[in-house]
């Protein structure tokens, strides 16, 4: 069973459009024989159309970092299902530890936002991962497993191939501290499990679960060379095309 590897950007609340268009000009040419990996850039909603534009007909899929569960309405400052895919997105992030921890967004809030993006077509990539005092207090895998089985509630067999789940221990993220190889397997290996415990092992083998936070050119070969870790979501170091680059092609 063979899953092919998505190496992610999440550019947060970076750059402007002349920066992102940039990036795109420079990054683009560097990959562009690159075949063994998936890649996708999740920049802010503002960005979306000028990154859509620079990469169309190219290797490198384009997301949004957040959606809204609801189709369209009255929801001042979302982006909807609908408006990402009609600019071209095929991504999204749901569930980020910054939504989570800044924006009240919880694992039902989670899984609404699942369903919608199923149900459109839109590639969803669902972050989770513990804090530091769950960790700390032993508490890891009763966290991700909670967090997994109430973003999949109501999710079938059926419908799950495209999910991507991105462990990103909170700790990890924008710290410089990452999770060693040892410790992001040991997590995928219960994620994993669970997604089997729901969805059947089939469904699990099959499924791509990512490592995010402060993976870096340096440390991405360790990670990324482990059957277990399908890609990476990667923030600080996916700012620059080079830094980013080197990741791509750990
Ligand atoms: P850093 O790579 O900056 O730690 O961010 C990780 C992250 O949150 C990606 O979604």
């Amino acid at each position: 069973m063979s899953r092919k590897k998505l190496i992610a950007a999440n550019w947060k609340m970076y750059k402007t459009p002349a920066e992102a268009k940039a990036f795109v000009d420079a990054f683009l040419p560097l990959v562009a024989s690159h075949t063994r990996d998936e890649i996708a850039l999740f920049p802010s909603p503002v960005l979306l159309p000028t990154v859509v534009a620079a990469c169309k007909g190219s290797n490198v899929a384009v997301g949004c970092q957040n959606i809204h569960f609801a189709e369209e309405g009255a929801y001042t400052g979302e982006t909807s299902i609908g408006q990402l895919k009609a600019i071209g997105g095929t991504h999204t992030l749901i569930g980020h530890s910054e939504r989570r921890q800044y924006f009240a967004e919880t694992d039902e809030i989670v899984n609404k936002k699942l369903h919608t993006a199923l149900k459109h077509g839109i590639v969803p990539v669902v972050c989770i991962g513990e804090v530091l005092a769950e960790r700390e207090a032993g508490k890891t895998a009763e966290v991700l497993k909670t967090q997994v089985t109430e973003a999949f509630a109501g999710i079938t067999a059926e419908m799950a191939a495209p999910i991507v789940i991105a462990y990103e221990p909170v700790w990890a993220i924008g710290t410089g501290k990452t999770a060693t190889p040892e410790m992001a397997v040991d997590a995928h290996k219960i994620i994993r499990a669970e997604v089997a415990r729901l969805l059947g092992s089939d469904v699990a083998a099959k499924m791509r679960i990512l490592y995010g936070g402060s993976v870096k050119p340096d440390n991405a070969t360790a990670l990324l060379g482990q059957e277990d870790i399908d890609g990476a979501l990667v923030g600080g170091a996916s700012l620059k095309p080079d830094s980013f680059t080197s990741i791509v092609k750990y």
